[in-house]
């Protein structure tokens, strides 16, 4: 096996993928190809964490994998499979799943904030982040390309590895996060408070990666944003437009500063139409390679994707289910 470090991340298929996901995720997932053993995870069983309907998971599931290759993933580089195809993901959940306290479940932020959103909690919803970590460890991942909001699992994972290394010997590397300095937590247009998320209902909260320049346009413009004209960066008093100062300086790689020195006087409109023009730049050779992918060879991706995943998890499961003392006689 490859002598390289192992990065593994995930991304639930429930929706339209967005730029928050790719600057503060996949963006990173590609650079990291190069220089490292990389997999990459629909994470479907996830997702179904809160109610999904069967054709609209099976969709997600094919056009979330057709961003991830039209954003730049080689799935002759990079292992790209979805999480369901691989049964070893739900055993080492359960067996990490007894070595979690309840009291670290309910201290999870992510927990809180979908009760509050007012989903009924059930089993899956509550240890989410135990088979988040064995996404991880069935893999023996180094490093975990994340946005800021995975921080906290992040931390349970590494928690569990050494949990599960003291007692029953060094199996499981200890994962580093790693987030991206700007844009590791893009905000909703319609609420800068809250975050850009895939499953809100309203559209105009978002940008999607694979949104046509009209549409890109018309959703930055509709951005809201407060009554003072200054352009400065300040998330506190002035959150709309500190969201658009991070996306701008994620999508064209100048500094926050140099941003304000530019736009500071120019006026909302302007700088808007900058933002997203910025981002148009930077989506317009994505959406072209996602209209040209065949959804019949993302298919055939995730089966090859998922025959490896399943041998290499296999494989380590072995040394876990012996160190357990689960080992078939
Ligand atoms: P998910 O599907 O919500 O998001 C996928 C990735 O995109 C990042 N992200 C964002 N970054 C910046 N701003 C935003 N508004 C934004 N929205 C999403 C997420 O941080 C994530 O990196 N629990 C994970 C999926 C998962 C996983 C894993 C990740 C399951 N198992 C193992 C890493 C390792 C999630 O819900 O991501």
């Amino acid at each position: 096996m490859s002598t390289k470090q192992r990065v593994f991340s995930g991304v639930q298929p429930t929706g339209e993928m967005h730029i928050g996901t790719y600057l503060g995720a996949f963006r990173n997932w590609v650079r990291l190809q190069d220089e490292y053993d990389t997999i990459y995870c629909i994470v479907d069983q996830h997702a179904i964490t809160l109610p999904q309907d069967p054709d609209d998971l099976r969709r997600n599931r094919i056009a979330g994998a057709k961003v991830l290759l039209a954003t730049g993933i080689d799935p002759e580089r990079a292992l790209v499979y979805a999480q369901s195809y691989v049964p070893q993901h739900a055993e080492l959940s359960w067996l990490l799943g007894v070595m979690t306290p309840m009291g670290v479940l309910n201290r999870m932020t992510q927990y809180k904030d979908r009760l509050a959103q007012g989903h009924a909690a059930n089993l899956g919803l509550f240890s989410y982040p135990v088979l988040m970590a064995a996404d991880i460890l069935i893999h023996r991942a180094n490093l975990v390309p994340v946005g800021d909001d995975q921080k906290q699992h992040l931390e349970m994972t590494r928690d569990l590895a050494e949990r599960f290394n003291n007692r029953y010997g060094d199996i499981f590397p200890i994962p580093e996060p790693l987030i991206p300095e700007t844009a590791a937590r893009v905000m909703s247009l319609a609420d800068p408070t809250s975050k850009m998320s895939k499953s809100d209902e309203n559209v105009r909260s978002r940008v999607g990666i694979v949104d046509p320049p009209d549409v890109v346009v018309k959703r930055i413009k509709s951005a809201m944003t407060d009554s003072e004209p200054t352009v400065r960066y300040d998330p506190e008093h002035k959150a709309g437009i500190s969201n658009l100062l991070e996306i701008m300086s994620a999508a064209t790689g100048r500094s926050i500063d140099d941003l304000v020195a530019e736009f500071g006087d120019s006026g909302y409109g302007t700088f808007k139409l900058a933002v997203a023009d910025a981002l148009v730049d930077l989506l317009t050779p994505i959406r072209e390679r996602y209209n040209e992918l065949d959804d019949g060879d993302i298919v055939k991706v995730l089966a090859d994707g998922a025959e490896r995943a399943e041998a290499q998890a296999e494989h380590y499961m072995r040394e876990v289910r012996t160190a357990i003392g689960l080992n078939k006689l």
